[in-house]
């Protein structure tokens, strides 16, 4: 590459390598501190049967589109027995699989020819509640009031005259009161059972011996299949603090709160979530290093646990990823950085620090199914309220500037070592659906929050394969479960495959190079001198490869210092220049050592 001449908006910065941040993993280190995991959420990824609703043998017969696409793992979300009050987050079986999604042999299926692929496979474990119609709760309603039937969920009397009112004040996550008043087999208005989410979903009682050895024996029974981990849902939920004390606030764990985004804005940290008597009580642990321990007799290679625990302040989210608990939690405060440079080098630091606290690697996420994607998060001006959901009525996303800055965002987060998270339809810079209509939402957040919140279905929208097909090629016929939003054909994987330029290609070289070069298990350095409108770090590889990767947030574009040799970028460069709003990988024969300009250009 020929030198870079400065020009006045972009002069050459002095650019300096600041002291290692993060250190590289040894070669050849266990496979979930550097994979990426892939998110099906298996209702909208694909039918194979006509009915408009994705299923497991859908997911067998498109499993190559992930072994093209690079990714170590899936993680599927539940397939199990379910009403569907939460998108399958409602378990009435924890060994089975819904009739929707097929059979246990579809199951045995997808895992066996996913192994073939080269593929792991993480399924979803969600211990927290069970569904209204597991055989454990059906019995404790018909069982009666202090039956130790009831004792495996949270039944308490009510208070007031009549236990009229609910036992206490908390609020479930969804909106509305997290108690629900039940009949007695004998018709009197009875007890009331706890609810941190939908009342269709019972809270267990965990201080319950049964509860803690059924679901010892639920991980046997999927580790037994053959699955290699679990990611577990509301993992800082489980234990609640003795008593049941009041609580005022309600969380909203899928949105910002006017709070939480007042917090931001007056720099103070958010109540530590320990406060709040349901969430991340230090009872949790135990579980955990009790699961480790199940796991841990199945291996090697290594069956893991991921949390999803949203915990403040960073110290105690890493408990959960102590050595001998979870291998890894999902980083949400990642996911939850608005799109400023300083920002996210804050929270890049932050996070690995954390973790390295505790010799867990970092994870990255930026989409999953409980938020709205972030091709269409990005599409609004950094610092906007994080909605839950997006309504025809409501302001509506710049879709292009949306996109630039979700393959910038990608970009970036690929090159970060640890563990990365992509969910389903990312790769193909798919955006939300925005405007479904109000009476085809499934989510219960809509109707529990009045329609204050819109809800999680504008991102589970099924999955775009074929443009010109029925149903973009959904299923073999034209039905899906919710409306595929116009321009989804325009995304679809048919359109991109082989397509330079594509986001699917953008993500498949990323996918390549990040494997190739390590960058999972490799080490980081930020690197000075861009201004603060950059994030600038170089990755490095116990062979010695350098990495330096260059994310421009600013007006103007930057200068690439002249040595570096670019090998990928998330838009067009101009002349050596990266633009606004785009990220660059770029060789770097940088070694320790080098520290002025003159020897960066060297
Ligand atoms: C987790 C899931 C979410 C579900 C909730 C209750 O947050 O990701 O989809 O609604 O738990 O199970
Ligand atoms: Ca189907």
């Amino acid at each position: 590459m020929g030198p870079v001449t400065p020009t006045e908006t972009s002069p050459r910065p002095a650019l300096r390598v600041c002291p290692l941040l993060h250190t590289a993993d040894p070669r050849h280190s266990a496979w979930w501190r550097h994979a990426v995991i892939y998110q099906v959420y298996p209702r909208s990824w694909a039918d194979s049967n006509g009915d408009g609703i994705g299923d497991l043998p859908g997911i067998t017969a498109r499993l190559d589109h992930l072994r093209r696409l690079g990714v170590d793992a899936l993680w599927l979300s539940p397939f199990y027995p379910s009403p569907q009050a939460d998108g399958g987050y409602d378990v009435a079986d924890y060994r089975d699989v819904d009739p929707l999604f097929g059979r246990l042999a579809d199951a045995d299926e997808l895992i066996a020819r996913a192994h073939e692929l080269g593929l792991r496979v993480i399924v979803d474990l969600v211990p927290n509640h069970s569904s209204d119609a597991h055989a454990w709760f059906r019995t404790a309603l018909a069982a009666g009031p202090r039956s130790s039937e009831r004792d495996r969920y949270v039944f308490r009397d009510g208070r007031g005259a009549g236990g009229d009112l609910p036992p206490n004040n908390w609020e479930s996550v969804f909106g509305g009161p997290a108690w629900t008043r039940v009949t007695e087999p004998d018709g009197s208005p009875g007890q009331w059972y706890l609810h941190l989410f939908d009342p269709a979903q019972p809270d267990f009682n965990w201080d319950h011996q049964q509860v803690r050895s059924e679901f010892e024996s639920v991980l046997r029974f999927w580790l037994d299949r053959g699955v290699d981990g679990f990611r577990v849902d509301v993992a800082h939920g489980l234990v609640k603090r003795k008593g049941l004390p009041d609580h005022r606030a309600r969380t909203h764990m899928l949105g910002d709160t006017e709070e939480a985004a007042a917090h931001v804005l007056d720099g103070h940290a958010p109540e530590p979530t320990h406060q709040i008597p349901y969430w991340d009580q230090d009872g949790v642990h135990e579980i955990y290093r009790s699961w480790r321990t199940v796991l841990d007799s199945y291996g090697p290679p290594d069956r893991i646990l991921c949390a999803e625990a949203w915990v403040e302040p960073q110290e105690r989210a890493v408990r959960y990823t102590r050595p001998d608990e979870m291998h890894q939690a999902f980083n949400f405060d990642f996911l939850g950085t608005p799109w400023i440079a300083a920002d996210l080098v804050a929270v890049i630091e932050r996070s690995l620090l954390a973790a390295d606290s505790v010799g867990a690697p970092s994870t990255w996420v930026l989409s999953n199914h409980d938020v709205v994607r972030h091709a269409t998060r990005l599409g609004f001006p950094p610092g906007t309220r994080r909605p839950n959901g997006i309504g025809a009525e409501d302001p509506q996303p710049d879709r292009e500037l949306g996109l630039r800055r979700a393959r910038a965002a990608t970009t970036l987060m690929l090159a970060l070592p640890g563990s990365a998270y992509l969910y389903q339809g990312e790769e193909l810079g798919l955006p939300e659906s925005t405007d479904l209509p109000d009476q085809l939402r499934q989510d219960p957040t809509f109707v529990r929050s009045g329609g204050e919140e819109k809800g999680r279905d504008g991102c589970r929208v099924p999955m775009p394969w074929t443009r010109d097909a029925p149903g973009h090629g959904f299923g073999p016929g034209p039905a899906t479960w919710l409306p595929q939003p116009k321009v989804y054909g325009h995304y679809a994987v048919d359109q991109q495959d082989g397509v330079a330029g594509s986001t699917l290609e953008l993500y498949r070289t990323l996918l390549r190079l990040r494997r190739e070069l390590s960058l999972g298990s490799g080490s980081l350095a930020f690197v000075g001198g861009y201004g603060p409108d950059v994030v600038a770090f170089v990755n490095g590889n116990a062979d010695g490869d350098r990495l330096l990767v260059v994310a421009n947030l600013g007006a103007e574009p930057v200068v690439l210092p002249d040595a570096a040799e670019v090998i990928e970028a998330s838009a067009p460069l101009g002349d050596g220049l990266v633009p606004t709003d785009t990220t660059v990988w770029a060789r770097w024969p940088w070694r320790a050592g080098h520290r002025t300009t003159d020897s960066l250009d060297a």
